[in-house]
């Protein structure tokens, strides 16, 4: 099974070619949008989605010459149909049904957070039931993922998403964008322990986050002056990381009372963290469940993991038909009861 993967939800134009047998990632091709967005310090949607429109074309060629295959050997075509800057997610969309209808395809419409969620499995046997910290520029959950399309939210966020708490940390300290990676190499050189942060919702009943605390102290912290900018930034690593960290242990607590959950996974681009995946390891020891994160760069946004959520739908008899509009918005768990907070996304 050869499927084309395509994801445009955010900054990243990204297009793979994914199979079910070894190798499984034939190409992986992802082209940032970092240069357009740059000067206005975070992502625009209007430009992300010309610029989707501008590449995606000559990045599926690639990705197909790269994989050594035409569109005459694929079996499906899958395209992040959201959640996302919509602008963006049309553009996919709208190229995966074009390929679909001339080749007489099957359609996959993928929500990116289950391309995120089942990432671990491209790489590594991962059986359901697992529990899920889901970690992005927009999302920050904690899910019990039963199956492929079957997930159970024990927590979110009731403001900012991890990501965000980073992207807008690396703001106020000046180190740009994105700001993950970039908070990430200036706490390398820092020293948590000379600035206090707070961590919001620690030892709170429930899984539930919160992060817009924490921005304001550093807001503060930097206003008063005197602070190293690599202290700085390693405090609020340590912080958002600590935070992350006590809402995954009572997830775990609260899971594994009702459910055999062996595994924890971590996925989406902060798990690409490596404070984070540490301390995730160690957690995993203490609850002695298995600990998978995907490699990094498996975890930002790509086209691979859309290609293999495809697969992992196309297996089960999923397909979307060609009148799939475009989602904005798309919970995991419709279930869920709504996060209270403006900054929710799902
Ligand atoms: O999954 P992703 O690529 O896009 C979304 O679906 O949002 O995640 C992007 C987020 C950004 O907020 C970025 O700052 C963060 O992931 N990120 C990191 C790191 N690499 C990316 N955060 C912390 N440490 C990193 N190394
Ligand atoms: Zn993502």
């Amino acid at each position: 099974m050869l499927v084309l993967g395509i994801e445009t939800s955010c900054d990243e134009t990204a297009a793979a070619v994914v199979s079910d047998d070894a190798p499984r990632i034939r190409s992986n091709l992802v082209l940032s949008q970092l240069a357009e967005h740059r000067p206005y310090g975070g992502v625009v949607p209007e430009i992300a989605a010309r610029a989707h429109l501008d590449h995606l074309d000559k990045l599926i060629e690639r990705a197909l010459d790269e994989a050594g295959v035409g569109f005459g050997d694929l079996d499906a075509v899958a395209a992040t149909g959201g959640p996302g800057l919509i602008g963006g997610v049309m553009v996919g969309v709208m190229e995966a049904k074009a390929i679909a209808l001339a080749r007489g395809l099957p359609f996959l419409a993928v929500n990116h957070l289950e391309g995120h969620a089942l990432s671990a499995r491209l790489l590594e046997e991962v059986a359901f039931p697992f529990l899920l910290l889901l970690v992005s520029g927009g999302h920050c959950q904690l899910l019990l993922v039963e199956g492929v399309g079957s997930y159970r939210r024990l927590g979110t966020t009731i403001d900012d998403a991890a990501g965000e708490a980073f992207d807008k940390g690396a703001k106020l300290l000046g180190l740009g964008y994105p700001g993950g990676p970039a908070v990430e190499r200036a706490a390398a050189a820092g020293d948590a322990g000379r600035v206090p942060l707070p961590r919001p919702m620690l030892g709170r009943p429930g899984c539930d986050f919160s992060f817009s605390g924490l921005k304001t102290a550093l807001a503060r912290r930097v206003e008063q002056g005197g602070d190293a900018v690599a202290d700085l930034a390693a405090a609020l690593q340590a912080a958002i990381v600590d935070c992350l960290i006590d809402r995954t242990r009572s997830a775990l607590r609260r899971c594994r009372a009702a459910h055999p959950v062996r595994t924890l996974v971590v996925a989406g681009g902060v798990a690409a963290n490596r404070a984070l995946r540490e301390a995730l390891v160690a957690l995993a020891a203490e609850a002695g469940v298995a600990f998978v994160a995907p490699p990094a760069w498996l975890c930002t946004d790509n086209g691979a993991m859309i290609a293999w959520a495809g697969i992992e739908r196309l297996k089960l008899g999923l397909a979307d038909a060609l009148d799939f509009a475009p989602r904005p918005r798309w919970p995991l768990d419709p279930d869920a009861a709504p996060a209270i907070g403006a900054g929710v996304k799902a």
